[in-house]
């Protein structure tokens, strides 16, 4: 399968995702990195930490869905961080066409909110999730849940915006969408992870949570 790691802009996505997969190998997953950012900040985390948990391959290509896509071994979790959609929405696109699960991670801050629901430029993340369908061999797009990270603890934001969220607006007009109840937590240890070693309890307990969360909605598959 293919889980997309998806954000309007900077976010927290590549650190999302490489704790992501460092959970999956743990869990007992076969699991392959992909970078479609063009940053390459995940290729270069693999390179510099000796316990980065997979390949990562580079694939920051407008052609993901032809070229990169074909390649993969399908028995495996394959994670793709497609860098940022407000700035590469060509890439997006082509990923969006082949992915089985697309994770937003999300800030609970008013600034990350507008930019995901009403960018000031650019396409709304959520049209270009729903346009994707006519691209897809199902006709359907891929399903998407949300990822709040960045959350601090006993602040009052990270359920105001999920709220929001999910009930689609202020006023329930705009598109609703599906927030994880795992919540990634603000902490120096997980804003300093990409780039070192991945074994650290911080880096290690929240992503845990959100892989039985992710299990329990039936969005993996069993360990082989
Ligand atoms: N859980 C977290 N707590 C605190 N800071 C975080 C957390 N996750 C990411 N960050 C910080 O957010 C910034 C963006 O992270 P990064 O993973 O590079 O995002 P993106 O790939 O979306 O651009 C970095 O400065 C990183 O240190
Ligand atoms: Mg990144």
């Amino acid at each position: 399968m293919l889980i997309a790691s998806l954000k309007p802009r900077t976010m927290g996505g590549t650190t999302n995702t490489g704790l992501l997969a460092y959970a999956l190998a743990r869990a007992g997953h076969a699991v392959a990195c992909y970078d479609a950012d063009e940053s390459l900040q995940l290729s270069a985390w693999a390179r510099d930490a000796g316990d980065f948990p997979c390949e990562v391959h580079e694939a920051d290509t407008p052609a993901f869905a032809e070229t990169v896509y074909p390649t993969m071994d399908h028995g495996r979790i394959n994670v793709v961080d497609a860098g940022h959609a407000e700035n590469h929405p060509d890439v997006v696109d082509s990923v969006l066409e082949v992915a089985d699960l697309a994770i937003v991670t999300l800030s609970p801050t008013q600034p990350d909110y507008e930019r995901l629901t009403r960018p000031e430029r650019g396409t709304p993340l959520a049209k270009v999730i729903k346009r994707s369908a006519a691209l897809r061999d199902s006709g359907q797009p891929p399903t998407t849940v949300v990822l709040l990270n960045r959350c601090q603890a006993e602040a009052a934001s990270p359920k105001k915006y999920a709220d929001l969220l999910t009930g689609g607006g202020k006023d329930g007009t705009e598109p609703a969408w599906t927030v994880l109840s795992t919540r990634i937590p603000r902490r120096e240890a997980i804003a300093s992870a990409v780039g070192f070693p991945c074994d650290k309890p911080e880096r290690k307990a929240p992503y845990d949570a959100l892989i039985t969360e992710l299990t329990q909605r039936g969005h993996l598959p069993t360990v082989r």
